[in-house]
């Protein structure tokens, strides 16, 4: 038996006036502007010594233009990656801002441009640096483990940075050490790991507003209503709908699984732009959406990140035009945040 804590973390409740993006549709193109657009951008990317790097929750436009230029379009771990190993002088990053904000961090000499410097994620801002990080002093015998989707300062007081990919492997390995982990952002995803793993884990109590919305109620009455289908669950979805899992991963682990189990139909709950990706892995399979929806639900977000749904054709394109949107991080908190993140690509080439 751990000594795991929930009631020492301070859960941060995030500001109801918070500047959600209003709308999750992509821009009302005029006729002509889409198709145009994306031949502008096609060219931009060489001409600009620019490669795309997007995540699988962005409109699936920018996912196709990734694919089709040499770019990648996958979970938060390849696209850490991914900017070290590709020559490009400019990475350009579809996704949200601890996303732009890591490339820099693991490519300081690279220049780092975001279709918007305005998409937020609730982890990292229910993860503020002046309440996080005196919270790390104050526990000084814990090995300090973050999740990915937090900002530099962050990554900076940390030990480890984690994907949810090999946020498990990880808790696993500093655990058979001995050590006793002080964890966050996520509370769902730190609450799996620290189940899976039985290490001893003080959690930071913020969570991601897409993936909580998920119901397990009704996931269930789904998953009865088709008793042939599988549930695939990101990690970072409560406990009652995790425990419906038949696999549960990060989306690139949700993706293989949709393409490897057997079960032709396949039921969701992750943000449903992976779908784009999912069907193209499996284009024979069926895929649902998990409910994010029913009883209880305010569903400002269903299944979709407002933040991920701000980047679209017309600010990728000006954004590659114009040289706008670069990310900064202060070299010294960057080379502080370096040092943790760096040991995550470490130990996950390790692991490969
Ligand atoms: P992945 O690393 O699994 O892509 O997750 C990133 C994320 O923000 C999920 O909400
Ligand atoms: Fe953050 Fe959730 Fe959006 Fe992922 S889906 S970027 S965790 S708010």
């Amino acid at each position: 038996m751990t000594d795991s804590s929930y009631q020492q973390a301070p859960t941060i409740t995030l500001d109801p006036g918070l500047p959600l993006p209003g709308s999750i549709t992509r821009p009302d193109y005029a006729p002509g502007e889409r198709d145009a657009l994306i031949s502008e951008i096609k060219s931009l990317l060489p001409e600009k010594d620019a490669v795309l790097v997007a995540h699988y929750y962005t409109d699936e436009d920018l996912q196709m233009i990734a694919d089709a230029t040499g770019g990648t379009v996958s979970d938060s771990l390849e696209m850490a990656r991914f900017g070290n190993r590709h020559p490009a002088r400019t990475l350009v990053v579809a996704g949200v801002r601890f996303m732009g904000e890591t490339a820099k961090i693991l490519n300081p000499e690279k220049r780092v441009l975001m279709p918007t410097l305005q998409a937020e994620c609730s982890l990292d801002l229910g993860c503020p640096p002046e309440q996080f990080i005196p919270f790390c002093d104050a526990h000084p015998d814990r090995t300090v483990v973050v999740y990915a989707n937090t900002c530099a300062e962050v990554k900076a007081r940390a030990d480890w940075v984690v994907t949810s990919s090999i946020a498990v492997d990880v808790v696993k390995y500093l655990h058979a050490q001995g050590k006793k982990i002080l964890w966050g952002p996520d509370r769902y995803l730190g609450d799996y790991v620290q189940r899976i793993s039985g290490a001893d884990m003080l959690l930071w109590q913020a969570s991601c507003i897409v993936h909580e919305r998920f119901k397990a109620a009704a996931l269930q009455n789904l998953a009865r209503q088709y008793p042939d289908a599988a549930v695939l669950v990101h990690p970072e979805s409560p406990k009652e709908v995790i425990a419906l899992a038949d696999v549960v991963g990060s989306t690139t682990q949700l993706i293989n699984a949709a393409q490897n189990l057997p079960n032709k139909r396949l039921i969701v709950a992750t943000d449903n732009g992976i779908f784009y990706k999912m069907k193209l892995a499996a284009p024979d399979k069926i895929f649902m959406e998990a409910p994010s929806a029913g009883e209880g639900a305010t569903c400002e977000s269903c299944a979709h990140c407002p933040w991920m749904a701000m980047n679209h054709l017309r600010n990728l394109a000006e954004v590659l035009r114009n040289g706008n949107n670069e990310i900064h991080v202060d070299p010294e908190i960057g080379r502080r945040a370096l040092r943790s993140t760096q040991r995550m690509i470490d130990f996950a080439a390790g692991r490969r």
